[in-house]
């Protein structure tokens, strides 16, 4: 995947961080090896790492200090990458195929363990005492949300209040803490420490949403994963809720018929997925991805103004405009 214009600011620092992450996951192991770097290889966005960074950039703070971090933040997302792809039956990430779909439901599970063990490894070496506590905390709301996720999956009748309870964990906090550890180490008042992660938080509950909306609305061959997969797995998203909110009558009872059946075939899939964008569901969900980055933004007002706002202010705009 090519790098993101806008990380230009950290364009050496991303570089290091890729060839530490592949020498950290080197194991003589040839199959927990090969699937490894078959996720890693393909890209991503780094999106984590990089916010680990640039926060840690206001206060100048040394590289080698913010390298542990980020390289763990990004082996955490990896690793629900490996297992989310088994629970969502997804043979395609990153462009590529999925760890699930070249080795398997137990490959996968032992390499997603694998990834996660490895950032403990780095966790366990950062001289922090708040880092692997957040970490922790963060990990275990992860798990929360993901199960809250199975539960309430072809449930038609939940509410925006549940979509939000898991969007936060199984994204937003992640996110949340990638900027707020980046400050952390780096030694920020403890103020501006509180407004990354508030800004991270507002961040990554609109990346989730947009996320979901790419769900619906994006090209494949962008994307880099399948379209549709929450239709099929019965993940009730932010336009799927609105959906049913807009239509009133025999649409809502067709849409909701739809959403609510387990084994779907492909041209029910393909309807229900025109049924939500024809509801104006779309644009009503974007209208919280806007309050949202509004409020991420306002946030950065109470740090330091200097180029690296800047680029966390291009960074919000980028997660609304992004396609893949
Ligand atoms: C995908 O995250 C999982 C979500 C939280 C929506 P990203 O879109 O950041 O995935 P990569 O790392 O770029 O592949
Ligand atoms: C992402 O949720 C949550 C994770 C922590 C992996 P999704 O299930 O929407 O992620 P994608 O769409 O498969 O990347
Ligand atoms: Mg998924
Ligand atoms: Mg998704």
């Amino acid at each position: 995947m090519k790098r993101l214009w806008l990380f230009n600011q950290i364009t050496s620092e991303l570089n290091r961080l890729e060839k530490e992450l592949e020498r950290l996951v080197y194991t003589d192991y040839p199959i927990l090896q090969e699937s490894s770097v078959h996720l890693l290889a393909a890209g991503g966005k780094r999106l984590r790492p990089a916010f680990t960074l640039l926060a840690g950039k206001f206060y100048n703070c040394p590289f080698e200090r913010l390298l542990p971090v980020a390289m763990a933040l990004e082996l955490i997302h990896m690793a629900t990458l490996v297992h989310d792809d088994v629970v969502d039956d997804s043979l395609t990430r990153r462009g590529r195929s999925t760890v699930k779909a070249e080795w398997g439901n137990i490959i996968s599970v032992t390499t997603g363990d694998y990834l996660f063990a490895k950032s403990l490894e780095l966790i366990a070496s950062i001289n922090h005492p708040e880092v692997s506590r957040i970490l922790a905390e963060v990990s275990i709301e992860m798990c929360q949300g993901e199960i809250q996720q199975i539960k309430a999956s072809f449930d038609v009748r939940q509410n925006l209040k549940q979509y939000y309870y898991r969007i936060k964990r199984k994204t937003a906090l992640l996110i949340s803490a990638s900027c707020r550890l980046g400050g952390l180490v780096a030694e920020a008042p403890k103020r501006q420490v509180w407004a990354l992660g508030a800004y991270g938080h507002s961040l990554g509950m609109a990346f989730q949403i947009i996320d979901d909306i790419l769900d619906l609305t994006a090209k494949q061959s962008e994307l880099g994963k399948p379209i549709g997969g929450d239709m099929r797995q019965g993940i009730m998203t932010l336009p799927m809720i609105e959906a049913l909110n807009l239509l009133q009558g025999a649409k809502r009872e067709r849409l909701e018929y739809l959403l609510g059946k387990q084994v779907k075939s492909e041209a029910e899939v393909e309807e229900g997925i025109c049924m939500v964008k024809e509801s104006g569901a779309v644009e009503a969900s974007m209208g919280w991805v806007d309050a949202y980055i509004g409020k991420a933004k306002m946030h950065l007002q109470e740090l330091p103004e200097v180029a690296t706002r800047k680029a966390l202010a291009e960074l919000a705009d980028f997660i609304k405009e992004r396609t893949y």
